[in-house]
């Protein structure tokens, strides 16, 4: 009987492959679950679909609410958005969750040093350099907007601990830039110190990300669980996976409130497609993670006991493995793993979890847009604006122009190029570019309007190529801008 419905995209290159042979082990564990395959990925942008899905298929998963996907393929070059990431973020899947643990018979440096390594990355999914939202401000210069909320921050951290405090981990370590990103990490980490105060049981600490990727390399046992930014936890997470032997070996979940989605972190791999090669290790432990989130642990763990001890033989496929030993190809891999099914490995048995989801059937009507708020009581005062604009001239012939702009109550405060001061004071070796940003506030520091600040804007615009404009904020007597360097 079946206990749950999924749908399954089987995906692009290797993914029928791969998503075959999980299926087929799924199916010899009498795993009780039903399919309903959706198209998505290539073919549908071949047809004409700019999103990679169909409306269709947009309908089954968010009935379904559990996406199980092979990798899809981007077409290069065409300006259309990848599918994965559009899958992630159109379903709100705000947490991406990977797993990296050693296995005996995937021989890393690691594993010959006797270093075990089991260590879990919560990369926040939606948000960061990933929204995507990039523009050319001059044919020379491209901006992209990094987005950091606080209720998209809150949420991954309370997901990171949540899972802490119901699965066992004894740690939370929130990875972040901070010292430099003072407004966007800041956020990030002042924000997983707030939700830290809700699990005392569990130990909370914060690291500079550059000093995470030398630790992890160097000692990784110090870690736990790492809560990190979308860009840095995309990058931490495949230095985690080299850890552990590779992609084969890097499953990923990613969990929203409604709808999940679990998929292997590596790609279409199309130049071993359709040749019976893949790997399909990393799927399949995708697959654990999604049995687990259907409380469907004892199949999880009967399945993942099976593939250790296949792998503790010496069972392989030709990405990895003892040379010495000839390789299996995808089709004998998975044969071996389903006569293995019932047995155990001698050491590093599938971890005995106890159901963590909150996850239930029907997925939850959503008959409107999901508001996420969480500012309070927040005063909110303008007192300026930056103009970026382009110009070729140096900043000491800008200035001029831009003080005869400055109506009384309002200063020039500076002209920064690239994010360094150029203007009052900078250094004839602070090399340029024909993009610059004129900060203006008023005298004071007391209040102006947007109205003032875009009609600032437009006789500036007169001067020069204006490419966008930010208002200078206060909330709550804090300056919600940053100071450019040199400032
Ligand atoms: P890739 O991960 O597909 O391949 C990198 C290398 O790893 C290749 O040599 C490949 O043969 C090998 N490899 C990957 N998975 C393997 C497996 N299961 N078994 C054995 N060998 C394996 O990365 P690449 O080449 O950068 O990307 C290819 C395509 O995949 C692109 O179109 C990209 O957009 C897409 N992609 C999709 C992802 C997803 O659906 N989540 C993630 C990453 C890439």
């Amino acid at each position: 009987m079946s206990a749950y419905k999924i749908a399954i995209a089987k995906g692009d290159g290797i993914g029928p492959e791969i998503m075959e042979a999980v299926l087929r082990i799924f199916d010899a564990a009498k795993v009780p679950l039903s399919y309903e395959t959706i198209d998505m990925g290539k073919s549908i942008y071949d047809k004409g679909f700019s999103s990679g899905m169909t409306p269709e298929a947009k309908e089954t998963v968010e009935r379904l609410g559990v996406l199980f996907k092979g990798p899809m393929e981007t077409p290069k070059g065409t300006g259309v958005k990848s599918i994965n990431v559009t899958a992630r973020k159109t379903w709100s899947t705000y947490a991406n969750r990977r797993h990296f643990r050693s296995i005996n018979g995937v021989d890393t440096v690691f594993s010959k040093a006797g270093i075990p390594i089991d260590l879990t990355i919560v990369r926040e999914n939606i948000e960061g350099t990933y929204g995507g939202v990039e523009h050319m401000l001059t044919p020379d210069v491209a901006l992209c907007r990094r987005f950091i909320t606080r209720p998209g921050s809150l949420q991954v951290h309370k997901f990171a601990f949540e899972m802490a405090r119901k699965e066992g981990f004894k740690k939370v370590t929130c990875a972040h830039k901070a010292n430099i990103m003072k407004l966007t990490d800041g956020l990030f980490l002042e924000t997983f110190y707030e939700v830290a105060k809700d699990y005392p049981e569990i130990e909370s600490n914060d690291i500079i990300v550059d000093d995470l990727a030398m630790k992890l390399v160097s000692r990784p046992q110090l870690f736990d669980v790492v809560v990190l930014t979308n860009l840095q936890g995309d990058i931490m997470s495949d230095l985690c996976a080299g850890l552990v032997g590779g992609l084969g070996f890097a499953p990923s979940a990613n969990i929203g409130e409604n709808i999940s989605i679990f998929e292997a972190v590596h790609g279409t791999a199309p130049d071993i497609m359709g040749k019976n090669m893949a790997n399909p290790t990393a799927l399949l432990l995708s697959g654990f993670m999604l049995l687990r989130h259907l409380s469907l642990m004892e199949h999880a763990n009967l399945i993942e006991n099976s593939l250790l001890k296949t792998l503790e033989d010496g069972n392989h496929t030709g990405d990895f493995g003892d040379r010495n030993i000839p390789s299996l190809n995808t089709t004998q891999f998975t044969d071996a793993i389903i006569a293995n099914l019932g047995k155990v490995p001698s050491t590093g048995q599938a971890r005995e979890s106890k159901s963590t989801s909150t996850f239930h059937l029907p997925v939850k009507p959503v008959h409107q847009k999901v508001m996420l708020a969480a500012h309070g009581n927040q005063v909110e005062k303008i007192v300026g604006i930056d103009i970026f604009f382009e110009s070729s001239m140096i900043a000491n012939d800008i200035a001029p122009i831009l003080l005869n702009h400055v109506k009384p109550g309002f200063k020039l405060v500076m002209i920064a190029n690239r994010g360094t001061q150029v203007w009052p004071v900078g250094s004839l070796f602070t090399e340029c570019v024909d993009q610059y940003r004129g900060r203006f506030e008023t005298t004071d520091g007391s209040a102006t309007t947007i109205i003032e600040m875009i009609r600032l804007s437009e006789a500036v615009a007169a001067n020069f190529n204006v490419a966008s404009i930010e208002i200078l904020r206060y909330f709550n007597d804090k300056p919600g801008y940053s100071l450019a360097q040199g400032q």
